[in-house]
């Protein structure tokens, strides 16, 4: 038996694509002490790959040439060198773009299968979701009535950020990237405006017009031109929370947003976040998201792709916006 992997051959300057993956056929490596060897069912896709591609360091340093590509994984554990972990058990960690990994049980989180499908452990109740759960609620403190713009809005995070929003008693709009993504945002998930911004010549304009009462908190997934209009409607006392800028990720020289002194005007606060900050509060997240999906609060929907051979192709889905949802591999 081996491991298919897929290895960081180069490092791309715009768009990653086949060229800078390496596949390798490797025999399955033996668990040392305190370490598991997990078969890796599904391999999470997350814009944060482009970034983990760089060289140097950001908020964690960029994987190596030659090392196996970083990725969010789900598996079950078949051998097991770790007192905490039997065989058997579903498990996630960073396991890598591999069908199997062996990782010190340290590094690994057990999860609950009979609660929720393995995959919702890198999506609604993994990684993404407490960065929507923790960067809405956390970072901006929304309060019913207050407008909520979410940008990156039908993806994995910015749709889970504008529920959140909803069953916080918010009026939310989101900014997306097509009619089908837009009427899923108003007609599937009954949020209040969805703006195609590859269909609107003047997003300022078109915010003005239908958000009157400006934006209290504008949740970030996009960066670049989409953060500069937004910037240019907001209200007084706004919270901006800047979670990506996928906009950027594939530029070599990321631009940022002129108009950043309305944020003085408006008197509002501009924060960050990182999600690994909050994984030891993760069972808060992961209780309350649980129970809005089974009063039907929230819906979820997930892009799942049949294959880890497609893994270079099906990254670029993220930068392109092909995906409708949590972009997935299945492994085996
Ligand atoms: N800070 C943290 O800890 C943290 C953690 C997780 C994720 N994030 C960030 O959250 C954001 C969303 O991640 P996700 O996992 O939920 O991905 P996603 O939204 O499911 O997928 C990415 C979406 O981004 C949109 N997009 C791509 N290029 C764009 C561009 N040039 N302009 C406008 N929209 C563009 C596409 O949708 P359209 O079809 O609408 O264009 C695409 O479907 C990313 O920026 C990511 O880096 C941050």
């Amino acid at each position: 038996m081996v491991n298919i992997r897929y290895v960081l051959a180069a490092r791309p300057t715009g768009a990653a694509s086949e060229q800078h993956f390496e596949r390798a056929e490797l025999p399955i490596q033996q668990p040392n002490e305190d370490e598991v060897l997990v078969k890796v069912y599904y391999i999470s896709l997350d814009p944060a790959m482009r970034g983990w591609m760089n060289a140097g360091t950001t908020y964690v340093k960029g994987v190596e040439i030659g090392a196996v590509m970083r990725a969010f994984g789900a598996g079950e554990v078949i051998e097991s060198k770790h007192p905490g972990f039997s065989v058997g058990q579903m498990v996630t960690g960073l396991l890598g773009v591999q069908q199997y990994a062996v990782e010190n049980g340290a590094y690994l989180t057990r999860v609950d299968t009979d609660a929720a499908p393995l995959s919702w452990y890198l999506g609604l109740l993994g990684m993404p979701g407490l960065t929507a759960y923790f960067g809405l609620l956390d970072k901006a403190n929304p309060k019913s009535g207050e407008t909520v713009l979410v940008s990156g809005a039908a993806g994995m995070v910015g749709s889970l950020v504008g529920q959140i929003a909803k069953i916080k008693g918010c009026k939310v709009a989101g900014i997306a990237g097509g009619p089908d993504k837009c009427a899923y945002l108003t007609e599937e998930l009954g949020w209040d405006v969805a703006i195609d911004y590859k269909n609107t010549p003047d997003l300022a304009a078109r915010l003005r017009e239908t958000l009157p009462s400006g934006i209290d908190i504008f949740f970030d997934n996009v960066g670049g031109d989409i953060l500069n209009a937004a910037l240019t409607h907001l209200a007084r006392g706004c919270r901006i929370v800047i979670c990506g800028a996928i906009s950027q990720y594939n530029q070599s020289t990321p631009v940022g947003p002129s108009n950043y002194m309305k944020i003085v005007s408006a008197r509002g606060t501009l924060s960050g976040i990182i999600v690994f900050d909050y994984f030891g509060r993760a069972s808060e997240a992961i209780n309350d998201i649980s129970t809005w999906v089974k009063a039907g609060k929230i819906k979820y929907r997930e892009h799942m792709i049949q294959g880890i051979e497609h893994f270079p192709a099906a990254l670029n889905q993220l930068f392109t916006g092909e995906n409708q949802g949590k972009l997935l591999i299945q492994n085996f």
